[in-house]
């Protein structure tokens, strides 16, 4: 079985989680379980980024250690996970042996090498950013706090491996994707790359994992962080299994956090002499009124609310399918509901009570036989190119296409009028409804990463637990089940 290791960022533990968060590990999950489907090995990695400045100072504003801090928020993003039935393979923290360990192994290692070295340095340091910042980007005032420091620290040798980046993005061989982020990320390097700052001293932040070579300072946090990728995958304790995993086949990470992943992080594993991930996608942000969501904001909608309201499987739909991969999307109750009652409640719900209700009340609530090899239904069907999308990360193409399949079902029902036939032809009227009926399996189970337990739902009705992607699988005979209306309309 071929491998397909995905990760999502790890997530900062200074608040709890909101949509943005939400959305990149649901999508991470409907990714893995589409991989699943078409027959390969998922790898589905996210976790937190427990060290840093923000974290410490959240612990101190609530009065806790840094590590009690983390202790206590892991639970509402494992709970939140839970809940929205995300099926990742492991969940890290930044703050566990297995990963201090391997961060303090690398360190040794880059060090050992000659690519780490120490320098004073002086300059504006973003307390947002954690990092510190140029002339330029102080002058264009969207740094926030900022303060001028003058201290010695260790360097990472980043303008080393400049020219061997670029060369690998602009040939692909580290795909970034969507194209205008390949651009920006080229773009910025055309600037002649510093080297980076990998540490803090003790006196000013002591929340990270200690130097192996100098227990005055504590690592950088993204330094730290990135290496996540690798160390939860057994990098430099399990070679075997590291191996077989990585490079990864894709990071996936919002467009903020572009850079760190398309230049430190490339240049980390240049240092290291490890390959690069195939690809990074960085998606767009969750609006609300064109404004990015976020706490300071204080426009955040809590995903929880959502589901408490709408139930999980039809927020992950709306998620996945509103949001054009690698664009901005606005969130709106209304645009949640407008979707919700078109595609959900009319286009496929109605749909399969339809078919279900016809079913019952003239084939003895059993799927009829059929005679007939084709039809509009079964061409449709062969028509979805699931595996080319999810190869290009269109999801939002790949709800769309299954989407317009269901509505070509509709059409289907109407051209051929099965509540009339069954008077006239009933042989007829089976095979209409068992073409109607197998493609409602093929869109259940094509939709079932999306939405796992709604479609489950929408099987038990068919009476079937068949989730091959082949056209004929349902059984004639088999007993159907009516239930309550799958997704019941909002008004
Ligand atoms: N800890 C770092 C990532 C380290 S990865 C080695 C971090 N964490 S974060 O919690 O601040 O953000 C994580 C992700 O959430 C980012 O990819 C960010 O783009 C995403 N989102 C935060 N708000 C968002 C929206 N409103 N919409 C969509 N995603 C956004 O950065």
């Amino acid at each position: 079985m071929e491998k397909y290791y995905i990760t999502t960022p790890i997530y900062y533990v200074n608040d709890k989680p909101h949509i943005g968060h939400a959305y990149t590990t649901i999508l991470a999950d409907t990714i893995s379980r589409f991989r699943a489907l078409i027959g390969e090995k998922p790898t589905f990695l996210t976790g937190l980024d427990e060290h840093g400045l923000k974290v410490q100072q959240a612990a101190e504003k609530n009065g806790k250690a840094p590590q009690d801090h983390c202790d206590l928020m892991a639970p509402a993003f494992i709970d939140l996970w839970k809940k929205l039935k995300i099926n990742y393979s492991d969940f890290i923290r930044t703050t566990e042996h297995r990963h201090t360990k391997i961060v303090q192994k690398i360190l040794k290692k880059v060090h050992e090498s000659g690519d780490i070295y120490m320098d004073e340095y002086e300059g504006w340091y973003s307390i947002s950013e954690e990092r510190f910042i140029t002339e330029k980007e102080l002058n264009s005032g969207q740094f926030g706090q900022v303060k001028q420091i003058k201290e010695k620290n260790y360097f990472f040798r980043m303008s080393k491996y400049q020219t061997t980046l670029v060369d690998k993005i602009e040939n692909d061989e580290l795909l970034i994707q969507p194209k205008s982020r390949k651009n920006e990320v080229l773009g910025f390097l055309k600037n002649e790359l510093s080297d980076l700052c990998i540490s803090r001293p003790k006196s000013r932040l002591e929340w990270g994992i200690e130097l192996p070579f100098d227990d005055n300072y504590v690592t950088y946090v993204w330094f730290d962080a990135l290496i996540n990728y690798i160390s939860a995958i057994g990098a430099y304790s399990n070679d075997e299994q590291f191996s077989s995993l990585w490079p990864a086949d894709v990071h996936l990470i919002g467009k903020d956090i572009l850079t760190t992943h398309s230049v430190y992080w490339p240049t980390m594993l240049l240092s290291l002499g490890l390959p690069l991930p195939q690809r990074i996608f960085a998606h767009g942000w969750w609006l609300t009124d064109e404004q990015k969501m976020s706490k300071s904001l204080g426009n955040v909608v809590s995903p929880l609310m959502l589901i408490d309201d709408f139930g999980v499987d039809s927020v992950r739909y709306y998620l996945m399918s509103e949001m054009v991969l690698g664009m901005d999307a606005t969130f709106s109750s209304e645009s949640f509901e407008k979707k919700y009652n078109s595609d959900l409640a009319n286009d496929f719900g109605n749909l399969v009570s339809r078919v279900s209700t016809l079913i019952k009340n003239n084939f003895d609530e059993k799927i009829p036989e059929s005679s007939l090899a084709e039809s509009d239904l079964s061409t449709n069907f062969q028509k979805i190119a699931l595996k080319e999308q999810l190869d290009n990360l269109e999801i939002d193409r790949v709800i769309n296409d299954i989407m317009t399949f269901i509505r070509s079902i509709n059409v289907f029902m109407e051209q051929n009028e099965p509540w009339k036939l069954v008077k006239s032809d009933k042989g007829q009227a089976g095979n209409i409804l068992y073409h109607c009926a197998e493609s409602l399996r093929l869109a259940a189970v094509m939709l079932s990463p999306v939405m796992p337990s709604k479609t489950k739902d929408i099987l038990d009705i068919l009476g079937t637990n068949d989730v091959e992607l082949v056209w004929g699988k349902l059984e004639s005979g088999s007993k159907i089940s009516i239930s309550k209306p799958i997704f019941p309309r909002i008004s």
